[in-house]
C-alpha cells in the first residue's frame, strides 16, 4: 500500500499517512472518553507546524535554541564517538532544520525524515535536497509512532536515529520503553540513537515556556481543533475554548489542555457529541527528565549509553547511545 514517488535526483517520497477514516475513529474514541483527550500529533498540520516554529523562536521557549547550541558545539565530538554515521533517520523531522546542524560535520550519505504533516515534509525535504545535492533523502510521510512498523525496504542497519526536541517527553512513562525499543529496531545492529531530553528546572521557567507572551503556544494548542474542523468538519467554536498549560510537579510534566468556555456541540462523522462548558480536553504531556533517569531509561530499552551533553545552565540534555 506504499505510494512511492521520485521527486528529484536525490529525493524519494513515501506516503504512509493513515487515511482519514482512521483519524475519525481515533478522535471519536479520545474525545468521547470520560476524560476527553487528543493525541499531540493533531497539532501538526501545515498551520500547526508553522506555529510550532514560531514557538521555538519565542524568548520563553528555551529547549530548541539550547539544543541547537549543543548540536552545533558538539557535532564533531559526537561524530567521533560513532563509526562514520552514514545514514540518519529522524522521526518527526518537522522543518528538517536541526539535521542541518549535523550535516556539515557528519557528511552522511543518506537521510530519512519521517513526518506526519505532508506539506511540511515535502517543503522541508525539497529545500534540503537542493541545499545538499550529495545527500540522498528518503522522505516518509507517516505518524512517527509507526517508525517501528516501517516496510523492510526502509530499514537499514547501522543507522543513527536522531530524535531531538525532547519529543520523547510526549510519551507516558509506561510507554517510553516500548517506543525507545522501536527506535532501537529502527537504528538496527551497529546503530545508534542521538536523542534530546528536556531537564527538570524551576516551575516558573517551565510554565513561562508553555505560556509565551505572544500567545503562539495558545494558538498552537487551539489549532488542534481547527485542524479537526478542517479535516473532519467537527464544528468546534474555537473562540469558545481556552488554552491552559501548567507544570504538574507530582507527575513531573507540563500538561496542556483546552477548556470549553461554553457547551461545544460537535460532529464526528455520523455522530454528534456535546462537550459541556468547563470540560477540559487534555492535548499534551511534556515530561521532564534528569540526566541519570534518562540514561537508565535508554539502558532499559537495550541501548548502551555513549555520552551525554548539557548546557551550562542544565536546561537541556543530549544523549548518545548505541544499539
Ligand atoms: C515538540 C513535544 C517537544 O513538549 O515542548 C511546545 C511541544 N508544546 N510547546 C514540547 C510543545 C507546547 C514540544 N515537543
Amino acid at each position: 500500500m506504499t505510494r512511492q514517488q521520485q521527486l528529484g535526483p536525490n529525493l524519494t517520497f513515501y506516503d504512509l499517512h493513515p487515511p482519514a477514516a482512521d483519524m475519525l475513529a481515533e478522535v471519536r474514541q479520545s474525545l468521547g472518553a470520560p476524560q476527553p483527550s487528543l493525541h499531540p500529533k493533531f497539532f501538526y498540520d501545515e498551520t500547526g507546524s508553522a506555529l510550532f516554529d514560531r514557538i521555538t523562536r519565542t524568548p520563553e521557549y528555551y529547549p530548541t535554541r539550547t539544543e541547537a547550541a549543543l548540536l552545533s558545539d558538539y557535532a564533531e565530538e559526537i561524530r567521533a564517538r560513532l563509526a562514520g554515521p552514514h545514514t540518519i533517520a529522524e522521526p518527526g523531522a518537522g522543518s528538517c532544520e536541526k539535521i542541518r546542524l549535523l550535516l556539515d560535520a557528519w557528511q552522511p550519505q543518506h537521510y530519512m525524515p519521517l513526518e506526519i504533516s505532508r506539506e511540511c515534509l515535502l517543503d522541508a525535504s525539497r529545500r534540503l535536497a537542493d541545499d545538499f545535492p550529495q545527500l540522498h533523502i528518503t522522505a516518509v510521510c507517516a505518524d512517527y509512532c509507526q517508525a517501528m512498523t516501517l516496510p523492510d525496504t526502509l530499514v537499514r542497519p547501522g543507522r543513527v536515529v536522531f530524535f531531538p526536541g525532547s519529543t520523547i517527553g510526549n510519551f507516558e512513562p509506561q510507554d517510553r520503553t516500548a517506543f525507545l525499543q522501536g527506535l532501537h529496531r529502527l537504528a538496527g545492529p551497529g546503530g545508534a540513537l542521538l536523542i534530546g531530553a528536556d531537564l527538570h528546572k524551576d516551575s516558573h521557567r517551565l510554565n513561562a515556556a508553555y505560556n509565551d507572551e505572544q500567545g503562539h503556544t495558545a494558538a498552537f494548542n487551539l489549532n488542534a481543533l481547527q485542524h479537526l474542523n478542517r479535516e473532519l468538519d467537527c464544528g468546534f467554536n474555537t473562540d469558545g475554548m481556552r488554552h491552559l498549560a501548567f507544570y504538574n510537579p507530582a507527575r513531573e510534566r507540563i500538561e496542556m489542555h483546552l477548556e470549553c468556555l461554553c457547551d461545544q456541540h460537535i460532529r464526528l462523522g455520523e455522530t454528534a457529541l456535546t462537550l459541556q462548558a468547563g470540560t477540559r480536553i487534555h492535548t499534551e504531556n511534556s515530561y521532564k527528565f534528569t540526566v541519570e533517569g534518562f540514561s537508565a531509561e535508554l539502558a532499559r530499552a537495550g541501548f548502551t549509553p555513549l555520552g551525554c551533553w548539557t548546557d551550562p545552565d542544565q536546561l537541556f540534555s543530549l544523549h548518545l547511545a548505541k544499539t
